[in-house]
């Protein structure tokens, strides 16, 4: 028989035992392979602090930047494992998980300006391409910015076929290869964490990235020359665990969403100051000839990079290609 002092005994363990698991905030391990002060470097932290406070306390978002924890292919193995629960890297990077798809976006000139780019980020096809990650245990939940990228070598890249011959860092996407091959130069995939020190040991002639990612990972100090072709995009993923995401309380899940919806809104406002920072501070140590193509250069580069479209319609499809064109005329 249960007397009334067992009875309170009782329910005072399991109020306890509640309560104890209510106090255990929820985790979220969120890496990323750049530096802090970079576009998505500050708005990880933007978003573990808005995360945070939405949420009460009942999130902690623990913040990893420059490839602490995963290099680029690991952290989105570590992804699907449950290793981290957030990330959001680069769109180029998605292919080797089976969603090639976003390749489309490395397309060389495919974007006029952010304002096309944005048509198709924030419209249905940016979230088509999103729910293309569900498949592979991903689920994917908002669009980064960082910006258009430059090309830095250690010679003067004025004409296409200034690249001819050289080996270019490119991340793992296949229409960035192709992109390199149709300067006739040499493509080589490797992690971002990898790329200063190939560039100072001449594994690498050159590369590709944006301003901010450039001046961050100190590349100026190993290449002597830049151009600020702006021949195509670099933005991002942010991504999310599946099961960790569905398993969230719902009231959580929607606090993140908001955190997330603000988040995504402070970087795309800082990232094109980031950029434009990044290349005044370059220049300002007068060890960089800057050079800006010409309209007739620029010709001369699209014109080299067209065939590159056709050649990966089928990788990245060409349907795909067409609805993106219609809905950036
Ligand atoms: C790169 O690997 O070049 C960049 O996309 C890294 C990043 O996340 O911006």
């Amino acid at each position: 028989m249960f007397n009334k002092t067992m009875v309170s005994a009782v329910l005072g363990l399991a109020f306890f035992s509640h309560n104890a698991q209510a106090a255990e905030p929820i985790i979220i391990k969120f890496s990323h392979v750049v530096a802090p002060n970079t576009p998505k470097g500050q708005a990880a932290e933007r978003f573990k602090q808005l995360a945070e406070k939405m949420t009460a306390g009942r999130v902690k978002v623990q913040v990893y930047p420059n490839s602490q924890l995963y290099k680029d292919k690991e952290e989105l193995e570590a992804l699907q494992l449950g290793a981290v629960q957030m990330l959001a890297p680069s769109l180029a990077k998605f292919g080797p998980v089976g969603v090639k798809e976003f390749e489309i976006f490395d397309m060389p000139y495919l974007f006029q300006d952010k304002v096309a780019l944005r048509k198709v980020t924030d419209g249905p096809i940016g979230q088509k391409l999103l729910a293309k990650l569900d498949k592979t245990g991903i689920k994917g939940l908002a669009y980064w910015d960082n910006g258009f990228k430059i090309m830095t070598a250690n010679k003067p890249i004025i004409q296409p076929d200034d690249m001819r011959g050289l080996k270019l860092r490119i991340q793992s996407s296949k229409v960035l290869e192709a992109q390199m091959r149709a300067f006739n130069a040499l493509p080589q995939n490797m992690a971002f964490s990898e790329v200063y020190q190939a560039l100072q040991t001449g594994v690498v002639d050159g590369t590709e990235n944006t301003p901010s990612n450039i001046y961050t990972q100190k590349v100026h100090e190993v290449q002597t020359n830049m151009t600020l072709s702006n021949h195509g995009y670099v933005g991002y993923a942010v991504v999310v665990n599946k099961k960790f995401w569905d398993g969230l309380p719902a009231d959580i899940r929607a606090s993140l969403e908001r955190a997330l919806k603000e988040t995504t809104v402070y970087n795309n406002t800082i990232a094109q100051k980031d950029n434009d920072d990044a290349i005044a501070a370059m220049k300002a140590t007068g060890k960089v000839a800057f050079h800006t193509p010409t309209p007739q250069e620029r010709q001369a580069w699209m014109a080299k990079l067209k065939p590159v479209e056709k050649d990966m319609a089928s990788r990245v499809g060409a349907g795909l290609i067409q609805e993106i064109n219609q809905a950036t005329r």
